[in-house]
């Protein structure tokens, strides 16, 4: 743990002033600055054990406020109201939705959504003092009081569950899913290669998870969301766009050329701010715009997507028949 901290604290301070370090991915740099900050907070930490705090005499109490947002749903023809939970968050895990899961102990009513508890699924994006984010990687505050609100601009469904359905279909529209013109649609039969550089690109978009933290946030898109496709939507396009492999980018390009889709965005970047993945969606639709406008061209690939190509014509087998021989060998 020593070791990793020290590594994390070299490299974040060399990337400060070495060119070719600063050429590095900038996520990985974000990383090792991340981690180096939450050291930092760790050994500052005045209730942290065996920390060196140093003159820290302030004993946080882990007794906190959760003011929760509830609403029944249309159903129920309540009123939102904002519901106080007092909890012991030594009594739990780190993050808010280990407390979350302690108030829903407490009150089994009190609903939000959750998977995966650990930043992949996307599905526990909610408000928490006023910054969107997602609940199982973010920390417990160390405020007293502690305020959990559903993601902002969203119809509530229940309490901090809201209808995703308006934001999936934006998603579904850009179609995302690579779409070839010269091979025939046949599932198993061909291998798409893709250069090293060409993959590269995809780092910082291929990490989104949906969550519509970034879109929630973004004021364009709370005054368009109908019509603007919004940051989480968009950098999407973009990814499927710059992807060496698909071979649709005219009509896609073609399809965002109107006032609104993409056109709304004004990179102010609270998408940017806003992201629990350290993506910046907005630097895409400002890439993606470049693109539309016919600014930049999308580079051919580097290598033949077809490179790897195996079955009918090829003259070398399919994977299915690949699978299909070696099942006939088995029962030999
Ligand atoms: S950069 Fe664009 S998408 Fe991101 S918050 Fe600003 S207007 Fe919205
Ligand atoms: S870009 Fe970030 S905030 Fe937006 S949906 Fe993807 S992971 Fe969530
Ligand atoms: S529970 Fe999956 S991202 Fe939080």
């Amino acid at each position: 743990m020593a070791t990793y901290l020290i590594y994390n604290f070299a490299v974040y301070f060399k990337s400060l002033h070495n060119p070719i370090l600063k050429s590095w991915s900038p996520k990985l740099l974000a990383h090792h600055e991340r981690t180096f900050i939450s050291w930092k907070n760790l050994v500052k930490c005045p209730t942290t054990k065996g920390g060196t705090g140093g003159g820290a005499k302030k004993q946080i109490s882990p007794r906190r406020l959760f003011k929760i947002y509830r609403y029944g749903g249309i159903a129920q023809k309540g009123v939102p109201k904002m519901q106080t939970f007092e909890l012991d968050v030594s009594k739990c895990g780190p993050m808010v939705l280990d407390a979350m899961i302690k108030l829903k102990d407490m009150d089994p009513t009190f609903t939000f959504r959750r998977s995966c508890r650990e930043g992949i699924c996307g599905s526990c994006a909610i408000c928490l003092q006023g910054k969107n984010c997602l609940a199982c990687i973010t920390a417990i505050p160390k405020a007293k009081t502690i305020t959990l609100h559903p993601l902002p601009h969203m119809y509530v469904l229940r309490d901090l569950v809201v209808d995703m359905t308006h934001f999936l279909n934006q998603y579904n529209s850009i179609r995302p899913y690579l779409i070839r013109k010269s091979t025939p649609r046949s599932m198993g039969q061909f291998q798409y290669a893709q250069s090293d550089a060409d993959w590269h690109k995809f780092v910082g978009l291929y990490e989104c998870v949906l969550c519509a933290c970034c879109a929630t946030s973004c004021p364009s898109y709370w005054w368009n969301g109908r019509r603007f496709l919004g940051p989480a939507s968009l950098l999407h396009a973009y990814r499927w766009v710059i992807d060496s492999r698909d071979e649709d980018t005219f009509n896609r390009l073609c399809d965002l050329r109107d006032d609104f889709k993409a056109f709304r965005c004004h990179t102010i970047l609270n998408c940017a701010l806003a992201c629990p993945k350290g993506l910046n969606p907005g630097l895409a639709i400002a890439r993606l715009k470049r693109l539309i406008t016919g600014l930049d061209k999308k580079p051919p690939p580097e290598f033949d997507p077809l490179k790897l190509r195996s079955g009918s014509g090829s003259g070398k087998p399919s994977l299915e028949e690949c699978i299909k021989a070696k099942l006939k060998k088995k029962k030999c």
